[in-house]
């Protein structure tokens, strides 16, 4: 997720398009850019202050494009950052989204004799266009031309030297937003930029590209060469747009949940073979095909997402997985065997106790993979191999679609790992089809976020929750306390149902409700019994069911309820539901759930 801004119009584009990016920070800053026609492209590692810096120019140029990246492909650094041109330095291009078939279109390209600067896939688009127009295309004509050759997402800004007052945008799977202005347009990946200029903005649809000119907009697809789009006037203040709209970034992100499924899987299955394809493990290929034990080290919910890692790559895949705290794990003298792997999960990539297991695993030389959400971050560069979530950033400090990210990916490596064990192609295909609709069934959780609300204000004066689960369900139950806690600063325990008996069962009274993550699966019934033991001793009980399941209403007070799923798979929608239940109940609380008291988005420190 970069921010991209653009204008074209008749004041001095420089300052309009820096403040633009300024206001664009959230969605990524590892790199920034800016294109002007007639002037050098200008670009940084870092953001929009170190880009300031660079712009020594007395620019005199009225349009241009400018970017923050978040990186996906390529480290971030200054040859990787956009805009990215062409051979000749007459087109240059800002992306935001992935081109998945950009390898091949690069080696077309330099068989033609193209020059590339960058290991992005965004610069294959700048040299597709400059081929175009040396097609004698127009720049309309090229950019349409080039589009018809992509497979991927995008939201995509390009200019052309040589037409310097139109701006051609486009967007596939990634948000593009036109501000229509008094003799100038704004360009940009949401409405935050642009509302100072203009409140009159047109939302592109996917498979729309708009050409804007100072004065004019024109909307069209691939094949139609104008097609109608509303404009419409947005009352949204410069906060409530930088959340989309969504009251908190919190909300924003796990209703990303579907997109992010998409993001995790694009690319990275077989569906006919039932095989995964993970481009960052096919280097070590070898060595975890000789693996005998695999320990999965992170903190907090990452830790969790290690333990659902756990049962799903022991009964998918058949390698002996062990889970640690990574605090835990860097200073106890664990035991490391030369066929041992090491896996780090980690959102930011930078937690210094999941660092620091990594270190501790390479220093007993272990094979280190990892998790990560941020592209060249420390974690992601200091393990040998690993999977990058393409999530976007989080900017909650509660970690939602992180988590979910992370359960996707771990499914992932135990179809990778399976398939080159015990795990039949039947069973391979059956997983790769569960995965592919997963985002759907996310969609219909997410759907049920008031109903969810409902339930958590009845409980609002609760001080005390206990979560229980079994199998998949237990980390769930464990993740769903941390939310809860976190974002509201109540007391919430989770434990394995199982356990109600050797002690948390003495807590149970009436004002001590229990969260029951109870899917229709291989456990069902002994969760029941749990609920059952529970109420008898006048214990609340909100259940998290399978949808259908009437039976369950006889053993709950509230019901909140999930799409039947895979029993593999059913916990990323009990998660979904999880952190809508904490979100509603300590948003209502008006808590500030994007910064919680005492914490931080990332524990650099011991
Ligand atoms: C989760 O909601 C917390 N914010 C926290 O536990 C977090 O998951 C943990 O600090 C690990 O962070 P990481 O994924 O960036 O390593």
């Amino acid at each position: 997720m970069c921010g991209i801004f653009a204008y074209t119009g008749s004041k001095k584009a420089s300052p309009i398009l820096l403040e633009g990016l300024s206001m664009l920070e959230y969605r990524g800053y590892d790199s920034a850019g800016i294109y002007m026609p007639g002037f050098d492209v200008v670009k940084t590692p870092g953001a929009v202050a170190e880009l300031t810096k660079r712009m020594t120019k007395d620019y005199s140029a009225t349009s241009g494009i400018a970017h923050l990246r978040w990186a996906t492909h390529g480290a971030p650094n200054e040859v990787n950052a956009h805009p990215h041109g062409d051979c000749d330095g007459d087109v240059f291009v800002i992306h935001n989204g992935i081109i998945e078939n950009f390898r091949e279109l690069k080696e077309e390209l330099l068989a033609g004799g193209h020059t590339f600067k960058s290991e992005t896939d965004t610069e294959v688009i700048a040299h597709l266009i400059e081929g175009a127009l040396k097609d004698k295309l127009n720049f309309e004509d090229a950019v349409i031309d080039t589009l018809k050759k992509l497979r991927g997402t995008y939201g995509l800004l390009i200019s052309y030297a040589k037409d310097p007052d139109t701006i051609i945008t486009a967007r596939m799977g990634s948000p593009v937003v036109v501000g229509l202005g008094d003799g100038e347009n704004f360009i940009a990946s949401d409405a935050t930029p642009i509302l100072k200029h203009t409140k009159q903005m047109m939302f592109l649809s996917d498979g729309d590209v708009a050409i804007i000119t100072p004065t004019t907009h024109r909307v069209r697809t691939l094949l139609e060469t104008e097609v109608d789009r509303p404009s419409e006037t947005i009352t949204w203040d410069v906060g409530e747009a930088s959340r989309g709209g969504y009251p908190h970034f919190m909300l924003k992100e796990m209703m990303e949940s579907p997109e992010v499924i998409e993001n995790a899987l694009r690319g990275r299955l077989i569906m006919e073979e039932g095989k995964a394809k993970l481009g960052g493990l096919e280097a070590v290929e070898k060595e975890l095909q000789n693996i005998d034990r695999l320990i999965i080290v992170g903190c907090g919910t990452a830790y969790y997402a290690g333990l659902i890692g756990e049962y799903l790559i022991e009964s998918l895949a058949g390698v002996p997985v062990e889970v640690e705290l990574a605090s835990e794990f860097r200073y106890r003298k664990p035991v490391i065997r030369p066929n041992t792997a090491v896996l780090a999960i980690s959102q930011s990539g930078e937690t210094l106790d999941t660092l620091e297991a990594i270190r501790e695993a390479k220093r007993h030389g272990a094979l280190t993979l990892g998790i990560v959400n941020t592209v060249g971050s420390t974690i992601a560069r200091e393990t040998d191999a690993g999977v990058y979530n393409h999530a976007g950033p989080e900017i909650g400090v509660a970690s939602t679609k992180a988590l979910v990210s992370q359960v996707v990916i771990l499914s992932l490596v135990a179809l990778f790992l399976g398939r080159t064990r015990s795990l039949s192609k039947d069973d391979g295909v059956a997983l790769a089809n569960a995965l592919k609709s997963l985002p759907e069934l996310a969609k219909k959780v997410l759907e049920q976020s008031e109903e969810i609300r409902k339930v958590a204000n009845v409980y609002k004066d609760s001080r005390d929750f206990l979560f229980i689960g079994r199998k998949f369900s237990y980390p769930a139950a464990l993740e769903g306390a941390l939310k809860l806690k976190e974002v509201s600063y109540v007391h919430a325990e989770g434990y394995g149902a199982g356990e109600m008996k050797h002690g948390p069962l003495a807590m149970i009274d009436e004002k001590f409700p229990t969260v029951a993550i109870v899917p229709q699966d291989s456990v069902y019934e002994k969760t029941v019994s749990n609920m059952i033991e529970i109420r008898t001793r006048k214990g609340s009980v909100i259940a998290i069911a399978t949808a259908g399941d009437e039976k369950i209403k006889e053993v709950s007070d509230h019901v909140i309820y999930i799409p039947k799923a895979s029993e593999e798979l059913s916990v990323v929608l009990s998660i979904i539901a999880l952190q809508l239940f904490a979100y509603h109940f300590a948003a209502d609380k008006g808590l500030n759930v994007d910064r919680p008291r005492n914490l931080a988005k990332s524990v650099t420190v011991e």
